[in-house]
């Protein structure tokens, strides 16, 4: 079921929403601790966030304290037009004064995407050492079967229990992919779905209706976080 729904006119509107409250919520965190994390997702919504937060938004951003990591990846070459690092690179990495090392893309280099999934929880568990793996802000997108980050109906990675990273194989193209997991999604303080336009309609009437969380047949309703889940439609998309 979706609870807590942010509505607006268009998705100018809701990309400026979500980048204020963002920026609120990191300047609230560094202001307990020096290093927020915030988990970037591919897909075409969250490119105009990060549009906006290069141009609008780079001299707000406390850029030196904001790590950045991935909730999923193709698993092909940063350089391919597919990857969702190279998205992010594109639209935003490129364009504002954020120190390499607090950039942490999912690494595709391996031959067996199985260790490139145990590198990248490495990675994680490193980061997040001395903390609970919480991040500050997971963005995900929603695919029109219910699918988000790369968790898509059906597969055994919904099912994962211990590993924070699998390996998948989806019905999308390029199918061999990386994802987190639930065990890290859910340890979130904040998610914010981010979701646009008419082809959405039907999945977000069909999230709306099901009265399941953790046992739906949608992967994005099974993201049940510890802290605050917003879902950012545009009307468009909410039906109205
Ligand atoms: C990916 C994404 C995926 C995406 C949704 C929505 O790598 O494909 O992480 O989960 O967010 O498919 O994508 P759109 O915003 O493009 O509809």
């Amino acid at each position: 079921m979706i609870r807590d729904a942010q509505i607006f006119p268009d998705p100018k509107a809701l990309t400026r929403a979500v980048a204020d409250q963002s920026l609120q919520i990191v300047n609230d965190a560094l202001r307990k601790k020096d290093l927020c994390a915030v988990c970037l997702s591919g897909g075409r919504t969250p490119k105009s966030l990060n549009e906006v937060w290069a141009r609008e938004y780079a001299t707000a951003m406390p850029w030196n304290q904001i790590h950045f990591f991935w909730g999923d990846e193709r698993y092909v070459p940063p350089s391919d037009p597919a990857s969702n690092y190279r998205m992010v690179r594109e639209t935003l990495l490129a364009h504002v004064p954020i120190p390499h090392a607090n950039i942490h893309p999912m690494l595709t280099n391996f031959e067996r995407p199985e260790d490139a999934a145990r590198n990248y929880e490495e990675e994680l568990r490193k980061f997040f050492a001395q903390d609970p793996p919480s991040f500050d802000i997971i963005f995900l997108g929603l695919g029109p079967e219910g699918h988000t980050a790369s968790l898509f109906p059906g597969s055994p990675a919904l099912d994962e229990k211990e590993k924070w990273v699998v390996n998948v194989n989806v019905p999308a193209e390029p199918p061999t992919r990386l994802t987190l997991t639930y065990p890290i999604i859910n340890q979130a303080t904040n998610v914010f779905f981010l979701v646009e336009g008419a082809g959405k309609r039907e999945i977000i009437r069909a999230l709306r209706e099901d009265p399941n969380d953790e046992t739906s047949h949608y992967p994005a309703l099974r993201v049940q976080p510890a802290g605050r889940l917003t879902w950012f439609m545009d009307a468009a998309a909410a039906g109205e």
